[in-house]
C-alpha cells in the first residue's frame, strides 16, 4: 500500500481591498450580478462576473425552479452564456460572491462538483487557467488559479482511451 497526499494552494485575503484593482472591481461586479438571481426557494443568491481577455465581462446569477433540479447555479449560467456567445474570447477570471435573505455568510461559496467539471471542460478547451475570486462581503477572498485546486481527481476525455 502507497499513501498519496495531494496539497491545493489557494491564497486568502481580509478584505476585497487586498486585492489589485482589476480583481477588486470584478468581485464588485459579481455583487451587481445578485440583484438577478431568481431564487425564491433557497433564498440564496449567487453572483458571477467573468472577466473575458477582451476585457468584457459576463454577468451571471443562479437561476432555479418550482421542478428543482431545473434550475441553474450561477457558475454555469455564466460558462454556457460564454460557450454559446463568445468561446473565442478567453476567460481570465471569474468572481463569485453570495447573499442570503435568511443569515449572514460568513466564508466564501465554493463552486459545486458540477460547476467545477464544466470549469475543467471549459478551462481545456481554451488551454488556459481560470483565476477564481471567491468573494465574501462579510469575510474574506478566496482566491486560486486553475480547476485542479479544487478538483484535483476531475475527470478528462482522455480517460475515455487507452
Ligand atoms: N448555487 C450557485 O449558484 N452556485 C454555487 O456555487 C452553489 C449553489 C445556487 C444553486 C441554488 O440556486 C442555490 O445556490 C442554493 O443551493
Amino acid at each position: 500500500m502507497t499513501n498519496h497526499e495531494i496539497k491545493i494552494n489557494f491564497e486568502e485575503y481580509a478584505s476585497v481591498d487586498e486585492l489589485n484593482k482589476i480583481d477588486k472591481e470584478l468581485c464588485l461586479e459579481a455583487v451587481k450580478a445578485l440583484k438577478n438571481s431568481y431564487s425564491p426557494y433557497s433564498k440564496f443568491r449567487v453572483g458571477v462576473a467573468m472577466r473575458l481577455q477582451s476585457g468584457k465581462i459576463i454577468y451571471a446569477s443562479n437561476q432555479e425552479n418550482v421542478a428543482y433540479p431545473s434550475g441553474l447555479c450561477a457558475e454555469r449560467v455564466a460558462l454556457f452564456y460564454w460557450g454559446a456567445n463568445h468561446p473565442d474570447d478567453p476567460i481570465e477570471s471569474m468572481a463569485v460572491t453570495a447573499h442570503s435573505d435568511e443569515f449572514q455568510i460568513q466564508k466564501p461559496v465554493t463552486s459545486c462538483g458540477a460547476c467545477l467539471q464544466v470549469l475543467a471542460e471549459y478551462e481545456k478547451k481554451q488551454d488556459r487557467a481560470i483565476k477564481m475570486l471567491l468573494y465574501c462581503r462579510q469575510g474574506p477572498v478566496w482566491v486560486a488559479t486553475g480547476i485542479e485546486s479544487f478538483l484535483p481527481f476531475l475527470f478528462f476525455e482522455d480517460r475515455l482511451n487507452n
